[in-house]
């Protein structure tokens, strides 16, 4: 099941590789204030030490081949522009997973996003055989909301203090889908909304 790749036109979905170092700290220096206001953080009272890129990757493939993530670079024409990653993977009676994502600033609104978590949300069902996937958004992160409107994902309401974000806990809205919900694939229903429109989802 890992390593895994999706390939769309333009748009590949691949695991980081050790080699892959300098690509990527450059991308993530350049977006550091871009996606410090969204970025998960580790309470101090976890003890986590810092790893390095390289040990990063490793686990990252660890967890993947224990079947419990799938960690995604996004290149576009080749070049790194985001990540999405799978994580949570529950199998049994939950059968379900998150997905959390981001994009370099200089292509957002180009909708790399909405197709990548649309890929990845296809191999969960598909792949995996996953029953639901769930994604949780700040509730002030305007950007992120029209993600999950694009893709037409169901609002499960409000998770107090759900997440550790930039030192603090806090309130998400959580979005999600089972794969019963879904006609077809969630690519063909992004493209549907796409062509439709969307509205965003009420704040
Ligand atoms: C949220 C995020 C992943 C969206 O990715 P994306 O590939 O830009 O997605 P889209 O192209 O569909 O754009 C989504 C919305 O971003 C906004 N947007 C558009 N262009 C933008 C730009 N140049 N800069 C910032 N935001 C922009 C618009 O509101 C757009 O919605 P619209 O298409 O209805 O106008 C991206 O903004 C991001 O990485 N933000 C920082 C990290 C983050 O919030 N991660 C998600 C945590 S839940």
């Amino acid at each position: 099941m890992w390593p895994a790749r999706i390939t769309d036109g333009r748009l590949e979905l691949r695991p980081l590789r050790r080699r892959d170092a300098q690509e990527w700290l450059e991308l993530r220096r350049q977006n550091a204030g871009w996606l410090a206001p969204w970025e998960a953080t580790v309470p101090a009272s976890e003890g986590t030490a810092p790893m390095t890129f390289g040990q990063w990757v490793r686990e990252s493939n660890r967890t993947a081949r224990a079947g419990q993530s799938r960690p995604w670079v996004v290149t576009r024409d080749g070049v790194m522009v985001g990540q999405v990653t799978v994580s949570g993977i529950t199998r049994g009676s939950l059968s379900s997973a998150a997905i959390g994502y981001w994009v370099s600033r200089h292509v957002a609104g180009r909708g790399i996003t909405p197709r990548a978590v649309a890929l990845a949300i296809d191999d969960c069902f598909g792949t995996l055989g996953l029953h639901r996937v769930e994604i949780n958004i700040r509730p002030e992160n305007a950007a992120s909301l029209r993600v999950v409107a694009k893709l037409g994902l169901r609002d499960e309401g409000v998770r107090k203090a759900y997440l550790h974000i930039q030192g603090q806990w806090a309130d998400h809205r959580t979005f999600a889908i089972t794969a019963e919900e879904l006609s077809g694939t969630m690519v063909q229903r992004l493209e549907a909304n796409l062509a439709r429109g969307t509205q965003a989802p009420s704040r």
